[in-house]
């Protein structure tokens, strides 16, 4: 099927949406990205998201072409040309070209790229929401500034690909042989005593808004939780481990490293939450 995508103002078959060579998206990754989840053909958390976006935009000093509001309009009206029910819309906006490679940035009024495209795919349903995924450990070897969602993904295209190489389905990063997240989403664990563990805020971390919500939803539902960093170790001696992300919104983990993580089904914690986010983004997109 073809899609119809969005570039710079105009609605294309996605065959013929053409960037530059030279954009800095291309060749610098200057460029910022949001994904957000389609659930009944509505817009998930799209709020947070748009924040996130307004915020990786000003530390990079990157202009917006166009409002808050009328980007969520662009947004839903791909979703409406594209008849997708369930899956993301990816947005990203790059600092645009001067029909050359520079390193500075572009002279002022020189228009960004703005693309947007949906990708339909199966979220409520997927077969590792319900299996659980093998992850493996390795190295972050991401910039310092992983709060910022830049398109600069090497690294984790990298560590996706480790983990493939060896059967598992995804990675968790370590810097100083603490969990920093996963390639593409944030890592959790659930200890010995039931607790939720995650990783605080900061610059070592994207500020995920699935994150964020299920620890809305934790404190809500009385589940106990602590944000602060784990260890390899720690994340080998839990009793559950899972990820969180737009795009997954909660898969179990049911092995790290080939260790099995619990008995190596999917824990009650983690199906717990799962189905709170679940019949949250339900109610929120009926
Ligand atoms: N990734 N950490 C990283 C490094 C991520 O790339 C993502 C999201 C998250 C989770 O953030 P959120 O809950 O807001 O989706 C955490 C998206 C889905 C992607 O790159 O496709």
């Amino acid at each position: 099927m073809t899609r119809i995508v969005y570039l710079n103002g105009d609605y294309v078959p996605e065959q013929e949406a053409r960037v530059s060579v030279f954009d800095r998206g291309f060749l610098f990754a200057d460029a910022v990205y949001e994904v957000t989840a389609v659930l009944n053909g509505k817009l998930l958390e799209n709020d947070g998201h748009i924040a996130r976006l307004l915020r990786s935009c000003r530390e990079l000093n990157l202009a917006l072409p166009v409002t808050p509001d009328a980007l969520e309009a662009i947004q839903r009206e791909l979703i409406a040309r594209n008849h997708l029910r369930e899956g993301a819309v990816y947005l990203q906006l790059s600092r645009g070209s001067t029909g050359d490679r520079e390193f500075d940035f572009p002279p002022a009024g020189t228009p960004p790229t703005l693309a947007l495209f949906t990708q339909a795919r199966s979220v409520i349903n997927h077969a590792k929401a319900i299996s659980g995924i093998r992850v493996v450990t390795l190295e972050d070897i991401r910039w310092h500034r992983r709060d910022i969602k830049t398109v600069g993904l090497l690294a984790p295209c990298l560590a996706k690909e480790f983990a493939h190489v060896q059967g598992a389905d995804d990675a968790f990063l370590v810097e100083d042989g603490l969990i920093t997240e996963g390639s593409s989403c944030n890592a959790w664990i659930v200890t010995a005593s039931g607790t939720l563990v995650t990783r605080p805020l900061s610059n070592d971390i994207l500020h995920g808004i699935t994150r964020r919500s299920l620890l809305e939803l934790a404190k809500n539902h009385a589940i106990p939780f602590e944000e602060r960093a784990f260890s390899v170790e720690e994340a080998y001696a839990a009793r559950e481990a899972f990820i969180s992300s737009a795009t997954t919104f909660i898969w179990p983990v049911v092995n790290i490293d080939g260790r099995t993580v619990g008995d190596g089904a999917p824990g009650p914690v983690t199906r717990a939450l799962r189905a709170i986010y679940v019949e949250m983004a339900l109610r929120a997109t009926a």
